[in-house]
């Protein structure tokens, strides 16, 4: 059996009361309820075997199988955040001897240049670790990591470059999703007093707000370059319904994204950019009352169409970062409307459910037919951050 320390009883017990009505005992939000299955939930991740090369990333609810993936996936580094968050949740220390395990199987990542995912990979466990403990060792693999992505800014574009797949297409693309591994970028300046790295992440910033919104402040998902003239050649989706729609994830990471990027910078001009779009994301007549999108905005199924806790969790962490920063109620509204709807039986994991997830209804890659509708590693991530900011308010 765990343990759970007294803080994590007062942490989870102000989170619900403030997400739930005082004696609401209607089927999904019964307090006492969730409250126990989130602490099912929590201990499923701590009893979660180790394995060095398998990161759970995803499951069938159905099936009960487990998508596990190699450390040089995207998603491999929030199984190490999740328990560094519940860590910082709960203060049992179980969590965080957890942590630090999965953490150090990630670490080879920091001389893979293959990828821009550095920050999601390196920076969610690496980074969260270093939040929890200054550790040497952590912040020297950050360094290196931050290095590393480096050698994927291209100057003429003023740009990191996103994926080398479908490179006789794509000359040189990049996706909002890379707005996040920013992030890592500042941290390394921070550590390093070298601003080489706050320099290239501003310069990032600056070439997506350029060209990768649109007028109602929504983002196209990837922007194709071309390295001779440094222009965008083209405006596409890989992840969303079609072009021109908004796939719901990518609104969520420009949010996030020009909010951490106020946090380092202060310029006003990425506070201006973050508002907008969170306000086109909560304000849009597609966004169900409670909160959590379709998985995108433009998809002609809607209201049958799949949802994405994840989105929900990203916007919902950001938002109550840009509630510090403008004091406008709508973002604290939506950021707890969002804890509200998750911290109910609709979307936390049943105890029937073995994997080493939280919440259910997230949808990875519609176009692909893959992860729809199903637990995914990185909304339990933000949903769990999002928890600490509310918290932290
Ligand atoms: N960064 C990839 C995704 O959001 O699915």
């Amino acid at each position: 059996m765990i343990k759970f320390s007294s803080s994590y009883v007062f942490i989870g017990l102000a989170v619900l009361l403030s997400a739930c009505k005082p004696n609401d005992k209607t089927k999904g939000t019964d307090t006492a309820r969730v409250s126990s299955l989130l602490e099912f939930r929590y201990a499923k991740l701590l009893e979660y075997p180790i394995d060095s090369v398998g990161f759970p990333r995803s499951m069938s609810v159905k099936t009960g199988a487990i998508n596990k993936v190699p450390s040089k996936d995207w998603t491999s580094g929030f199984f190490a955040g999740n328990l560094w968050l519940l860590y910082q949740l709960t203060g049992n220390e179980a969590y965080k001897q957890r942590a630090q395990k999965w953490t150090a199987f990630i670490e080879k990542e920091k001389y893979n240049g293959k990828t821009h995912d550095m920050g999601f990979k390196v920076f969610c466990s690496f980074g969260k670790g270093l939040e929890v403990e200054g550790n040497q060792h952590y912040k020297a693999v950050i360094l290196q990591s931050a290095q590393t992505l480096s050698t994927r800014f291209n100057a003429k574009v003023g740009a990191i470059r996103s994926w080398d797949f479908n490179s006789d297409i794509w000359e040189f693309p990049v996706i909002i999703d890379n707005m996040l591994n920013l992030e890592l970028l500042f941290e390394a300046t921070k550590i390093s007093g070298d601003s080489t790295y706050y320099n290239m992440a501003v310069k990032h910033a600056n070439t997506t707000l350029k060209n990768h919104f649109r007028s109602d402040h929504s983002t196209y998902h990837v922007v194709v370059y071309d390295t001779i003239t440094g222009l965008p050649k083209s405006k596409v989706t890989h992840q969303g319904f079609n072009d021109q729609s908004s796939w719901a994830r990518g609104q969520s990471w420009a949010i996030y994204g020009y909010t951490l990027m106020y946090r380092y910078t202060k310029d006003k001009a990425y506070l201006a950019q973050a508002e907008a779009t969170a306000n086109f994301f909560i304000n849009h007549k597609n966004l169900p009352d409670d909160g959590i999108p379709y998985w995108d905005f433009n998809d002609p199924k809607i209201p049958n169409a799949p949802r994405d806790a994840s989105a929900a969790t990203v916007t919902a962490s950001a938002l109550f970062e840009l509630y510090g920063f403008t004091k406008n109620k709508a973002y604290l509204n939506y950021a707890n409307k969002v804890l509200a709807s998750l911290n109910s039986e609709k979307y936390i994991l049943p105890e029937t459910v073995q994997g080493p997830f939280i919440l259910d209804h997230s949808t990875g890659n519609w176009p692909k037919n893959d992860e729809i509708d199903e637990p995914i590693v990185y909304a339990d991530y933000y949903f769990l951050e999002a928890t600490l900011r509310k918290k932290a308010l």
